[in-house]
């Protein structure tokens, strides 16, 4: 058992704190944001998380939430850096957050002990820099890990506490050692490496992820040309085991705190180092294009969207939490006003947040549908599996559905008045929507 002191209560920092205290640690969450520790101090998380709060009350007398140093610094051995490193303006990684947590430190006095670990996710080559750092501000005798997490939104606790693997680079393998046996009680393989290809394996890991995604939008594309299914083709293609069947859901393209920033970072940093990742850059694009062709199959069956009704059904970048961090529903939303339809949104969980105030935010599913031209499914909430169809096709004014996520059964739908379309899925030539009611002669 042993003592852990966690800087940062976001979704890596709650997430890895609150299950090394379910293996039995101590675990005291420290951060800067009054209103979060509060939070955690009344039994609630911050963040929408399944799993989390039972975690959190199962170990409460082994968590501490604290905003005080001293009190989270008290008798650790292990310093888990878990702050957020977003985007500059530039792309490269804002590492503020990761400083101040070395100052603090160094202000803890030359006498703290014990090992920086490394969670949050940081360009290659930043172990070194907080290992100078380190040095420099007379702090020698703490030693340096790079652990990065693997963890998911809306899946994250089981996620670590059943990981794929757990990666562990460092200089001094006691280090890499003591690390490893926080992990005790864990079924998984440890990769123990160097500080570089640990940090290289998470943004590896999650470029490598994207590019999946990438890949089987453009496939579902090519599809929707050749009459071809991809939900057929990603079926097909993924019991080969060379390929596996993860990641390769069709969409209307990947969002979130991750994926996005990370294979910037990688493309930067290649860039940085004198290599032209071509590869990333295409992954990005074709990404940032799949968000914006809802708006064509919406043009192709209404025409002109100005003065159209589309309810747009999910915010969240995807279902299970309520991130709405490079949410392609942003893009949409922007897309569909900048052509002049009038855009309602639903989503179970997520706060529309930075949308644009034209967008009218509406409670219920089935009250964005009402009078509207066309609906889009934008995130795989299950509720809208459950959704009577036959029922909003009646509160609409037009039966048009655009599934965006491939969520639905498209002659399910059919069944009951929809001109349905998904993302790669074979288009049925003959479907068209009803003719406008041909006005009454007085
Ligand atoms: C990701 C990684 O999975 C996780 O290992 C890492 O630690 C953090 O980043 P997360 O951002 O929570 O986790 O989301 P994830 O479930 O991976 O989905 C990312 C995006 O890809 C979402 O927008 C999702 O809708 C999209 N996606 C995912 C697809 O479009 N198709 C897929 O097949 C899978």
């Amino acid at each position: 058992m042993a003592n852990i002191a966690v800087f940062g209560a976001g979704y890596a920092g709650l997430v890895t704190g609150v299950c090394f205290s379910e293996l039995g640690h101590n675990v005291a969450i420290r951060d800067v944001v009054p209103e979060k520790i509060h939070r955690l101090r009344s039994g609630k998380a911050p963040i929408f998380e399944p799993g989390l709060e039972d975690l959190m009350e199962r170990n409460d007398e082994r968590l501490t939430y604290t905003l005080d140093l001293a009190e989270a610094l008290e008798g650790a051995d292990f310093f888990f850096v878990c702050v957020g490193t977003p985007p500059t303006y530039s792309g490269d990684a804002d590492l503020s957050a990761v400083w101040s947590v070395i100052d603090e430190l160094a202000r803890a006095g030359k006498e703290t002990h014990g090992t920086l670990v490394m969670k949050s996710t940081v360009p290659v080559g930043t172990g070194e820099k907080v290992r100078a750092a380190l040095d420099a501000r007379g702090l020698t005798h703490v030693g340096y890990v790079s652990c990065p997490e693997f963890l998911a939104e809306g899946t994250a606790v089981r996620d670590f506490l059943n990981p794929d693997r757990i990666v562990i680079g460092a200089w001094e393998s006691a280090d890499a050692d003591a690390v490893e046996s926080l992990h005790r009680g864990l079924d998984a393989e440890v990769v123990k490496t160097d500080v570089y290809s640990a940090e290289m394996v998470k943004l590896a890991a999650n470029a490598y992820l994207g590019t999946r995604i990438s890949f089987i939008n453009e496939i579902a594309n090519v599809c929707e040309l050749v009459g071809a299914d991809v939900e057929q083709v990603a079926r097909g293609m993924g019991l080969d085991r060379r390929i596996g069947t993860h990641y390769l859901r069709a969409g209307i393209g990947f969002g979130g705190s991750c994926f996005p920033k990370d294979i910037s970072f990688l493309k930067l940093l290649a860039g940085n180092s004198g290599y032209h990742f071509q590869l990333l850059n295409a992954v990005i694009e074709v990404n940032e294009l799949q968000k914006r062709r809802v708006v064509s199959k919406l043009q192709k069956h209404l025409g002109s969207l100005r003065g159209k009704r589309v309810a747009l059904l999910g915010l969240a970048f995807k279902a299970n939490t309520d991130d709405m961090r490079e949410a392609p529903s942003k893009v949409l939303a922007s897309r569909l006003l900048a052509e002049g339809a009038e855009v309602r949104v639903w989503d179970p969980v997520a706060h529309p947040g930075d949308l644009q105030p034209a967008v009218t935010v509406v409670d219920g599913a089935l009250e964005a549908l009402e009078d509207a031209d066309a609906a889009v499914i934008v995130t795989e909430w299950a509720e809208l599996r459950e959704l009577d169809w036959a029922q909003a096709r009646d509160v609409m004014r037009t039966p048009l559905l655009i599934d965006g996520r491939n969520l639905l059964e498209p002659e399910e739908v059919r069944s009951v008045g929809f001109v349905y379309e998904g993302i790669g899925r074979v288009a049925n030539a003959f479907e068209g929507l009803p003719e406008a009611e041909e006005p009454k002669l007085a």
